[in-house]
């Protein structure tokens, strides 16, 4: 009968032992994430974040269950939220991911001491008012596999050094207000070759000939003022699985292209495409096509999956016909 109580007693004392063990997380980390919480102006967000208890317990974070250091931060869908990214974000070397998304009053440029992340693996500041260019040092960030900065106010040029970051599997730098044309060493991708999106940005010229080496299983160029050829980026070698060229001036014979047979969606419309559409695509399982406002002329080849698009995947060219389109004269 004594037992039951003196038990209890030793739940009680190893409950309240476990818990001083418990502050998991490392002072310096936690000295950091205070600071930056207090540039941020103490938001709702991180409203959890309270010194008095363990930092590894607070949201918008996750420690490493080992070392218990600070490995990702994620902070997103706060309209409330407003000022920049703080320097401080650059005091937590054991970070892995750090996500800044859906924060509309995020403003300023990308905060350089993100430098010193060198473990860092994604790195995601999207759908924010960043403004100013992509900094050149994200090419520094070698174990980045995932780097996206999309649906920003970013300008300027694209980095050629982001092709020597070896382990990229996707490139998002679309939808901002970027320049110039596509870097000469994006047909030289160290390691990987990532997939790439750079749709709606104010992106010119020539599209570089070196493109034409690289495999991509997603390329989206859409919607800039890329001219001239695009055929490199097709080839029957290829296991590209996406290819979206839409709203451009690309200005080339699609007569002579061969397709990967892996391809599945294919986007050129509006553009200034010419020749006809080849009959090796009649060989290719597409779930989505469109050519339309092209110069493409001839009959649209007959089989596949080519006749079951509606008459928008081919309306508004020079003078392609037969079905889905008017019989050929
Ligand atoms: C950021 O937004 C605030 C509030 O709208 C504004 O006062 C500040 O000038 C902006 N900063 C930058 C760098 O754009
Ligand atoms: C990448 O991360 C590993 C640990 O995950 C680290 O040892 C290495 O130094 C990092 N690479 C670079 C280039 O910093
Ligand atoms: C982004 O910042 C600019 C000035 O830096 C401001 O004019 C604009 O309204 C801001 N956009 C949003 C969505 O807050
Ligand atoms: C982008 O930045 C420019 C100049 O800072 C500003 O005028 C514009 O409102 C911003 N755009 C958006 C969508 O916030
Ligand atoms: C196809 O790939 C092989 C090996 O990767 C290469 O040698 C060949 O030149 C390629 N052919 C074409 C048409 O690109
Ligand atoms: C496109 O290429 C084909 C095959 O080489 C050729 O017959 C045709 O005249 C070319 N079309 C244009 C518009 O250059
Ligand atoms: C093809 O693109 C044109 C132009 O954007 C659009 O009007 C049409 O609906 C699209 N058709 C399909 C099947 O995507």
């Amino acid at each position: 009968m004594k037992i039951v109580p003196v038990f209890l007693c030793f739940l009680l004392f190893l409950t309240f032992f476990l818990s001083s063990l418990s502050e998991h997380c490392n002072p310096q980390d936690k000295k950091v994430l205070l600071q930056i919480k207090k540039a941020l102006n103490n938001p709702y967000l991180l409203a959890s974040w309270d010194p008095k208890t363990d930092c590894c317990d607070w949201y918008c974070l996750e420690c490493d269950l080992n070392t218990h250091r600070v490995i990702a931060l994620t902070m997103f869908s706060d309209d409330r939220l407003t000022g920049q990214i703080p320097a401080e974000v650059g005091d937590l070397p054991y970070l892995e991911t750090l996500i800044f998304r859906h924060l509309p009053n995020l403003n300023g440029t990308i905060q350089p001491s993100i430098v010193n992340l060198k473990n860092l693996k994604m790195l995601r500041l999207s759908w924010t008012n960043l403004s100013g260019s992509v900094p050149d040092f994200l090419s520094q960030l070698k174990n980045l596999t995932d780097l996206d900065l999309s649906f920003n106010n970013l300008s300027g040029s694209i980095p050629s050094s982001l092709s020597s970051l070896p382990n990229l599997d996707a490139l998002h730098l679309d939808r901002n207000r970027l320049s110039g044309s596509i870097p000469e060493s994006f047909g030289m991708f160290h390691g990987k070759v990532p997939d790439l999106f750079l749709s709606h940005n104010k992106l010119s010229g020539t599209i570089p000939a070196s493109l034409g080496n690289m495999d991509f299983n997603t390329i989206d160029l859409s919607r800039n003022m890329l001219e001239g050829d695009a055929s490199m980026l097709f080839g029957s070698n290829k296991t590209t699985w996406e290819i979206d060229l839409s709203r451009n001036m690309f200005q080339f014979n699609l007569s002579k292209v061969e397709f990967p047979k892996s391809l599945a969606r294919l986007d050129l419309n509006h553009n200034k495409i010419m020749g006809s559409i080849p009959a090796g695509l009649t060989g290719v399982d597409l779930q989505f096509l469109n050519v339309s406002y092209n110069r493409l002329c001839g009959r649209i080849p007959v089989g596949g999956r080519l006749q079951s698009f509606d008459y928008s995947t081919y309306f508004h060219n020079r003078c392609l016909c037969g079905a889905p389109l008017e019989a050929c004269k």
